[in-house]
C-alpha cells in the first residue's frame, strides 16, 4: 500500500465519519433558511458588533450561552433525532444552533479548501475547484479574492454561512498528506493570499476561518503528536502566517489544531491562543477546535479556547458545572459568548443571513478555469517542446492517470464530491470498510484531459493507453508523435504519502515512454513535491496539481499555448528525500507495554480508533527558521526546482534595481519581455539580513505579477513594510530591525535573483 498506514493506523476524522451518516435535516426544512431577524435593542445596527453582543449577553441564560459555545454533539446528530434543533442542521459537519428566541442565527459550517465540501455529500451539486496548492501556485492576490468571492457566492446560496478555510500550515514536512490544502511554504506568501480569500468570504457575510492554529505540520499521528519548535521560528514562520491572513482578511476564527506545541495541546496552549493571538495580534473573533481537538474542560477554556466542535463532551454539561463551581469564572465564559457574538453580528451573519439559491454553476467553472490556468506550473520545456501546434501534429499518445475519465482530486474533510460520481471505482478491497473507502479512495473529478486534448488537435489521431503496462503504453508513444503521460498521485487528510515518490509503476511508465518517444510530455496531478528520476529523460513538464473541474480546459489550453503559463512553485520540489530536512518520515510509534495507547477525551467511542494513531511522540522541528527553500539555501543544497521558480511560453529580463529605505523598503526594478508574446511574470524580491541577525541566506520580502505585451517593460515597485525585514527577538518577546547592511535580491525565482543591491538600515 502506497500509505504510510494500515486500518489500524488509520486516521480517519470525525468529520468524515459523519458525513457519512445520513443528513438529520435538509433544505427547506424547518427554518434553514428561514430568516431570523434580530429581536430587541442589540438589533441596533449603529451600535458597534461589541456593544451589540453586550446587549444580547444581558439577554441570555447560562443554557443559552453553553450552547452557544460547541456543536451538536456527535451522540446526538448520529442518533438521527426527528425533531429539536439537530433536524435544522444543513450537513452533520458543522452545527452550532443558534438563540431563535434572540435572533441569533444557527452556524452551519463547511470546509471550501478546494471548493465547498460539506454540502455534496446531501447531493448538492459544488465546484471543485483546483486545490490550494495551484492557487498559492498563481502568487495572485488580486485571484485569491476573487476565489474568496466565488467560494462566498456559493457557500451561501447552500445556506452555510461559516467557512473552515484557509488552511496555512507551513510545509514543513514534504510528505504531509494535506500540502494540496495549504498555500506553500512561506508565510508572507500563503499569509496574502489567504487573507485576500478570506477578506472577500468576508465582505459577503460569511464568518471566515483560518487553520490549523498551528505546527500542525505531519497528518499521520497528528492527534499524538508534540511539535517542539522554538518561539522564533514559530512567531517568524508558522505564526506569521497566521498573523498576515488575519491582519488582511479580518477573518472571525482560528481553528485550533490536533497536534501539542512545546508538550501543551494547540487546543489548550495559552501562549499561542491567548498570548501571541488574542494578546499580541489582537484577535477578536473566536477559536474554534479541530474536530475533537478539545482535551479539557477547564484548562481549554482557561488556555483560551472558545468553541469546542463538533461535540459537547468538554463544553457542553462539564463547562456548565465548571462555570457553576467558579472554575471558569462567569467573566471568561462571557468572553467566549462576546466573541462569538461580536463576530456572527460584524461578520454580517446576524444582519444578512443566506438565502437559498442554485449554486452559480457557470462562475465556478470560469474560476475553476482561472486558478488552473494561472497556477499551474510549467517545469520543464526543452526545445520549446511546448507549446504545441495543433496543425502540424498528426497522431498524439495520452497515457495514464486515467486521463480518458477525469483529473485527480485531494481526499479527507475538503474533498468535493465529484458530480455524476467517482469515474473511477476504487478497489473492491477498500470498499470492503466504508470508512477506509472514503478516506482512501482516489476521486476524480469528471473534467476529462484526453478530451480536452481531441478539442484541440482535431486533425491529429488521439490515443489513450492507461498506462498500466509500460510496454504498451511505450508501443503507443513509438507510433506516436507526441506522447503525454498524465502521473497522479493521491493525497488525503490524516494520512501522510510514504515518500515521495510517484506511486506504483508511473516512474517506470514515463521512463518506457520516454525512451520510446523523444517527445514526451509529463502533466503531473499531484498534492504537492515528488520526485523525478526521468527528468532529463522527457521534454517538457507540467505541474497541473489538482486541476479541479475545469481541469482538462485548462491543460489543453497550456499545452497547446492558447494560455501562457505563468505560475510559480509556492513550495520546493527536492531531487531526493535525503534532501529535505527530516529525510526520515516520522512515524507514529507502535504502542508497547510502556507506551501505550492514549485515550484522548476529544474522540468517544470507536472515533478514538480512528484518530488515534499511536502512543504520544515528538516532531522535532529543529530545522527551525530553514522552511522550505531557507533550508535548501542554508544547508548550500540544489533543489529540482526551487521556490517562485516556473517557465513561461516567453522570457523575461529584470534591470535597474533600485531600493529607498524608510519606514519599509521601496524596492523598484525593470521588467522586460524579451519573447515574441504575451505574458505575466511573477517578479519576486528577497532580501538577506545581516549576518548578525542570524537568518537563512534569504527570504521573501514582496513580489509583483506584472503583466507585460511582447516586447514591453515596465516598472515594478514592491513595498516591503518593516515588519518583512524584522526579526523575532525571543529574549524581548518582541520583533526588531537589526542594524547593518542588508542585500536586496529581485528576479524570477528563488534561485534566479539577477538584481542585487546593499542597504543599510539603522535597528529598531
Ligand atoms: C479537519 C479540519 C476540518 C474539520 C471539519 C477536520 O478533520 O482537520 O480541517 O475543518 O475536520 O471538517
Amino acid at each position: 500500500m502506497k500509505y504510510v498506514c494500515f486500518m489500524g493506523k488509520m486516521a480517519l476524522t470525525a468529520a468524515v465519519v459523519l458525513t457519512l451518516l445520513p443528513a438529520a435535516g435538509m433544505y427547506g426544512q424547518s427554518g434553514l433558511f428561514q430568516s431570523q431577524q434580530p429581536k430587541g435593542p442589540w438589533s441596533n445596527k449603529s451600535l458597534s458588533p461589541d456593544q451589540r453582543a453586550d446587549l444580547v449577553i444581558a439577554q441570555m441564560t447560562l443554557d443559552e450561552k453553553i450552547q452557544l459555545l460547541h456543536g451538536m454533539g456527535w451522540q446526538t446528530i448520529m442518533a438521527q433525532p426527528e425533531s429539536g434543533p439537530a433536524t435544522r442542521a444543513i450537513t452533520t459537519l458543522g452545527f452550532i444552533p443558534g438563540v431563535p428566541r434572540l435572533g441569533i442565527p444557527d452556524l452551519q459550517m463547511s470546509d471550501c479548501v478546494e471548493g465547498i465540501s460539506g454540502a455534496g455529500t446531501k447531493g448538492r451539486y459544488t465546484t471543485a475547484l483546483p486545490s490550494a496548492e495551484a492557487m498559492a501556485a498563481a502568487w495572485d492576490p488580486v485571484l485569491s479574492y476573487e476565489i474568496g468571492t466565488m467560494i462566498g457566492h456559493e457557500m451561501r446560496s447552500l445556506g452555510f454561512n461559516m467557512s473552515l478555510g484557509s488552511g496555512i500550515n507551513m510545509i514543513r514536512e514534504p510528505r504531509n498528506g494535506r500540502t494540496f490544502e495549504y498555500k506553500g511554504e512561506d508565510p508572507l506568501l500563503a499569509g496574502t493570499l489567504a487573507g485576500q480569500e478570506l477578506k472577500a468570504e468576508k465582505a459577503l457575510h460569511l464568518i471566515t476561518d483560518v487553520k490549523h492554529f498551528v505546527a500542525n505540520d505531519q497528518d499521520v499521528g497528528r492527534t499524538t503528536v508534540n511539535s517542539v519548535i522554538s518561539k522564533r521560528a514559530l512567531r517568524e514562520s508558522d505564526l506569521l502566517a497566521f498573523q498576515i491572513a488575519l491582519r488582511e482578511s479580518g477573518a472571525g476564527a482560528v481553528m485550533c489544531s490536533y497536534n501539542r506545541i512545546n508538550g501543551t495541546y494547540a487546543c489548550e496552549n495559552p501562549y499561542t491562543l491567548t498570548d501571541v493571538l488574542k494578546k499580541d495580534l489582537g484577535f477578536k473573533g473566536f477559536v474554534i477546535s479541530d474536530w475533537g481537538a478539545t482535551q479539557s474542560t477547564v484548562k481549554a477554556a482557561m488556555a483560551g479556547l472558545d468553541v469546542e466542535m463538533p461535540g459537547n463532551d468538554s463544553f457542553g454539561d462539564p463547562l456548565k458545572k465548571a462555570v457553576e463551581s467558579g472554575d471558569v469564572p462567569m467573566e471568561r465564559l462571557n468572553e467566549m459568548v462576546h466573541r462569538i457574538l461580536r463576530t456572527e453580528i460584524d461578520s454580517g451573519i446576524v444582519d444578512d443571513p443566506p438565502q437559498p439559491e442554485s449554486p452559480d454553476v457557470m462562475r465556478g467553472f470560469e474560476m475553476a478555469q482561472k486558478i488552473e490556468e494561472r497556477g499551474a506550473v510549467l517545469l520543464k520545456n526543452e526545445h520549446g517542446q511546448l507549446p504545441l501546434h495543433a496543425a502540424a501534429i498528426k497522431s498524439i499518445a495520452v497515457i495514464g492517470g486515467h486521463a480518458d475519465v477525469g483529473v485527480m482530486s485531494g481526499g479527507g474533510s475538503s474533498q468535493v464530491s465529484p458530480a455524476g460520481g467517482n469515474p473511477v471505482p476504487p478497489p473492491p478491497e477498500l470498499l470492503m470498510n466504508p470508512l477506509a473507502a472514503i478516506w482512501l479512495t482516489e476521486v476524480y473529478q469528471r473534467s476529462v484531459p484526453l478530451k480536452g486534448i481531441e478539442d484541440k488537435a482535431r486533425g491529429a489521431q488521439v490515443k489513450f493507453d492507461p498506462g498500466t503496462d509500460p510496454a504498451a503504453a511505450a508501443a503507443l508513444a513509438r507510433s506516436s508523435q507526441v506522447a503525454i503521460v498524465f502521473a497522479v498521485q493521491h493525497e488525503s487528510e490524516g494520512i501522510d504519502l510514504k515518500n515521495l515518490s510517484l506511486p506504483g509503476n508511473q516512474d517506470a511508465l514515463i521512463e518506457a515512454v520516454a525512451a520510446a518517444n523523444p517527445h514526451t510530455i509529463v502533466v503531473l496531478e499531484t498534492g504537492g513535491a515528488v520526485l523525478m528520476p526521468w527528468i532529463d529523460k522527457v521534454s517538457a513538464v507540467v505541474e497541473a496539481w489538482y486541476p479541479g473541474i475545469r481541469g482538462s480546459e485548462a491543460i489543453a489550453n497550456i499545452l497547446f499555448g492558447d494560455v501562457n503559463p505563468s505560475g510559480k512553485l509556492a513550495l520546493t520540489f527536492p531531487k531526493s528525500e535525503a534532501d529535505i530536512p527530516h529525510p526520515v518520515h516520522n512515524d507514529p510509534p507502535k504502542p508497547d507495554a510502556t507506551h501505550p495507547m492514549p485515550k484522548l477525551p476529544g474522540f468517544p467511542g470507536f472515533v478514538a480508533m480512528l484518530m488515534v494513531n499511536g502512543p504520544f511522540f515528538d516532531a522535532v522541528y529543529d530545522e527551525g527558521l530553514k522552511v522550505g527553500y531557507k533550508w535548501y539555501d542554508a544547508e548550500n543544497k540544489t533543489p529540482l526546482f526551487p521556490f517562485g521558480y516556473g517557465l513561461s511560453y516567453t522570457t523575461y529580463a529584470y534591470s535597474g534595481l533600485q531600493v529607498q529605505s524608510g519606514k519599509g523598503l521601496e524596492v523598484s526594478f525593470k521588467v522586460r519581455n524579451t519573447g515574441k508574446r504575451a505574458g505575466e511574470e511573477i517578479a519576486q524580491v528577497y532580501l538577506t539580513l545581516p549576518a548578525a541577525a542570524q537568518e537563512p541566506p534569504k527570504r521573501l520580502v514582496g513580489w509583483s505579477k506584472v503583466v507585460l505585451a511582447a516586447g514591453e517593460e515596465k516598472n515594478v515597485t514592491v513595498k516591503v513594510e518593516p515588519l518583512f525585514l524584522s526579526i523575532y527577538n525571543e529574549d524581548k518577546s518582541a520583533w526588531e530591525v537589526v542594524p547593518g547592511e542588508y542585500t536586496v535580491w529581485a528576479g524570477g525565482s528563488s534561485r534566479d535573483l539577477p538584481l542585487s543591491a546593499p542597504v543599510k538600515l539603522e535597528g529598531k
